[in-house]
């Protein structure tokens, strides 16, 4: 396992570089398969876990069903003190009796400071910790003033809820405009953000806002600077959900089209020549980047569990990096 230190330039922590995604654990992954991952993860040396307050409400869950089972977990094995945990408020339901969506009307609670005020110590008491490492929105509300929400954060971190902030699902230029205005208001800036991404793009379109862009990673390479503190990116759904892997899965979420394929035809003729799987070398071409990135993993299994924990020491040679970056032939 390799570690990075996650910065805000007031707070500072040690996370290890693969993060352990719990959105299925107590719904679609059963709570003992969940545990066991979780214990081979931490067995492994993996410190950081990524939950939300609204995990898994879409498939029958209570919204709470994987901090719960972290929480549970935690507290069991004595593991709090050694591991850095991630959770997201914001996009739990607003009007219970209504389902959530990620289109419009969606339902989700906003960030307010209100929701902010009111969720965060929910999401401590779930997880049974005194402080969430990190704390992310979940989706950038933009019906909310910046500074009400930053403020909010701000507070929270002053009065040592949660350590760092962070936002997801959100354009870059909003994530520039909320870290200048925490600059405003002498309150610690977002220090992480998490987007989706992996090796496969989608196709470019106006207000697709959820995924890494060359703009954001540009962005953060200007960071962790005095003035300009560090912005970390951490990345979800980085096998897109199995698809990288196998090629019966389908490649969702505007990442159907004949780029993505032919890369994907490229990645794993790569994998089977330096002896890895498709799965590692995605991941590892994530972490090794110009910009490393956080891969926030789903497993479902040990086995898959095993496989992504080959890919932090995996290390891509330029040859390598080069080939997986070129324009794919047939394209
Ligand atoms: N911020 C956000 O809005 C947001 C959104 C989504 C997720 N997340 C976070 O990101 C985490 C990961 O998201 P994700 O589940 O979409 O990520 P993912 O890692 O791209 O997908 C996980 C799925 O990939 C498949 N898979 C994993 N290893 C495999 C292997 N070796 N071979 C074949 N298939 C394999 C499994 O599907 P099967 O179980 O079908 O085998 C697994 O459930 C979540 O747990 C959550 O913490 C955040």
């Amino acid at each position: 396992m390799q570690y990075r230190t996650l910065t805000d330039g007031t707070t500072s922590f040690e996370v290890s570089t693969l993060c352990l995604g719990a959105m299925n654990f107590g719904t679609r992954t059963d709570p003992a398969t969940a545990r066991a991952i979780l214990d081979r993860f931490v067995e492994a040396g993996g410190t950081f876990l990524d939950t939300a307050n609204n995990y898994n409400a879409w498939v029958g869950g209570t919204g709470r069903d994987s901090e719960d089972l972290l929480g549970a977990w935690l507290r069991e094995r004595g593991h709090r003190d050694s591991l850095r945990i991630a959770t997201k408020v914001g996009a739990a339901k607003k009007d219970p009796s209504k389902p959530l969506s990620t289109t419009p009307p969606t339902n989700y609670e906003g960030l307010s400071a209100e929701v902010i005020r009111k969720q965060a110590p929910e999401s401590a008491r779930h997880l049974g910790v005194d402080r969430i490492d990190v704390l992310y929105g979940h989706v950038d509300d933009r019906e909310v003033e910046l500074a009400e929400t930053v403020g909010a954060f701000g507070d929270l971190q002053r009065e040592g809820l949660i350590g760092i902030a962070g936002i997801s699902n959100v354009a870059t230029w909003r994530v520039v405009e909320a870290r200048e205005e925490a600059r405003r208001q002498g309150v610690a800036p977002y220090g992480v953000v998490q987007q989706q991404y992996s090796y496969l793009h989608p196709a470019p379109r106006f207000g697709r806002n959820n995924f890494v862009t060359p703009g954001l990673l540009d962005y953060a390479a200007s960071t962790g600077t005095r003035e300009r503190p560090q912005l970390a990116i951490t990345a979800y759904s980085p096998l897109h959900q199995g698809a990288i892997a196998r090629l019966d899965k389908p490649l969702w979420g505007g990442v159907d089209h004949p780029t993505s394929r032919a890369r994907r035809a490229v990645l794993h003729e790569i994998a089977a020549e330096i002896g890895a799987t498709p799965n590692q070398v995605a991941l590892a071409w994530l972490l090794g980047g110009e910009v490393p990135v956080i891969p926030v993993i789903g497993v479902s299994s040990i086995a898959q569990l095993e496989e992504a924990l080959g890919a932090p020491d995996l290390i891509l040679d330029a040859g390598v990096r080069e080939r997986l970056d070129a324009e794919p032939v047939g394209a």
